[in-house]
């Protein structure tokens, strides 16, 4: 980031890619961050409105909020105060039937680099990989991308959850992205390291854990170092000082998750077809392997390859489960794990 270098992350949801540049940034001294989180973003006004309340937000830090209120007035900005902070926030009123081009997000970007030039801008993208489902995306990528590789003054960081989406813009010739940025990986954290870091962790809190419990507590959510703190802490939580840790303590932090997130399996089983509900039980069950095998039409009922290659396609659609090499791997590890646990849901 130092040498000016624009960076894409690369790595599956909760392995600490949003910390990681966070933390690195905070770290930097003399660094103007503007961090625009794209998640499930809808259509390009969704996109100006992101960016909008990310720059609002830096330049109320960096005391410029006035100017960018001015820069902005052609876009009829509205001050209001967050009830929360009492601090000002920006907003700016939808282009509605303007034909919404990638114009007004150039400009803001823009905005961003004479507005903090001198100041290190560093334009942070996050799960930059939604911006290819809203309409015309092709076309605003070229018109960003023509637009970023001028602002030579600014470093850009991209990071998206989804592998196959983020090398689509990356790594695919035809993609107006491709090579733009330094891919950084971001993955698991080894054994080596975690295990004796979490029964550090846990012994200056009087809890005394084992190797075997710990790698158990890893293989449940297949090494996330977010999951990982999740379950650590539910572990945390529901045992006393002075516990020495064993299985069903990890059954009783899951319970605590379970409850904490069934909301989540609810709607995932709600709005799933029965096809979708078998599938759903079989791949937990085979652990995302073998889905045209005979065990995983034993197991589901569902003999036809057509049909499951048709309810994993809207699963994957859904980000319920996605592929990861030859596995088919769930978008929450307790997901599978309740589903094990809950086989007439
Ligand atoms: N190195 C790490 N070790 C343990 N937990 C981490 C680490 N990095 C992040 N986390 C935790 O994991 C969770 C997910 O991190 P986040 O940065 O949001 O992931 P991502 O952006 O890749 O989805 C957060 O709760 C965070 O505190
Ligand atoms: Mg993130």
């Amino acid at each position: 980031m130092t040498s000016r270098q624009n960076v894409h992350i690369e790595g599956d949801r909760r392995t600490g890619k949003t910390s990681l540049v966070l933390e690195v940034c905070a770290r930097l001294r003399n660094i103007t961050l503007l961090h625009v989180d794209f998640m499930l973003v809808k259509n390009i006004d969704d996109m100006r409105g992101r960016l909008v309340d990310g720059l609002s937000k830096v330049s109320l830090h960096a005391g410029v909020f006035e100017r960018l209120v001015k820069a902005l007035a052609h876009l009829r900005p509205t001050v209001s105060v967050n009830p929360a902070t009492g601090e000002p926030t920006l907003s700016v009123a939808p282009a509605g039937d303007a034909r919404p081009d990638g114009k007004s997000l150039v400009e803001l970007l823009e905005f961003t680099r004479a507005g903090f030039s001198g100041k290190r801008p560093v334009i942070f993208f996050d799960e930059f990989q939604d911006v290819l489902k809203i309409p015309n995306a092709k076309t605003l990528l070229a018109i960003l991308r023509s637009s970023i590789q001028n602002h030579h003054d600014c470093v850009y960081i991209y990071s998206g959850s989804s592998r196959s989406d983020m090398d689509s813009v990356f790594r695919d010739p035809d993609s107006p992205f491709f090579k733009s940025a330094i891919p950084v990986p971001v993955g698991t954290i080894e054994r080596k390291d975690f295990v004796p870091f979490l029964i550090g962790k846990f012994k200056q809190g009087g809890r005394t854990a084992s190797v075997d419990i710990i790698n158990a507590l890893l293989d449940m959510v297949s090494d996330n170092p977010g999951d990982s703190q999740e379950l650590c802490n539910c572990l945390w939580e529901t045992t006393e000082n002075d516990a020495t840790l064993v299985s069903a303590d990890i059954e009783n932090a899951l319970s605590l998750i379970f409850a904490r997130e069934f909301k989540y399996f609810e709607q995932v089983i709600d709005s799933a077809t029965p096809i979708q509900k078998k599938c759903l039980h079989g791949i937990a069950a085979l652990d995302g392997v073998g889905v045209y095998s005979n065990r995983f039409f034993e197991l589901t009922g569902v003999h036809n390859p057509g049909t499951i290659t048709k309810a994993i396609k809207r699963l994957q659609d859904n980000r319920i489960v996605h592929s990861s090499g030859k596995k088919l791997v769930f978008a929450s590890p307790f997901l599978k794990l309740w589903l094990l646990r809950n086989p007439h849901f």
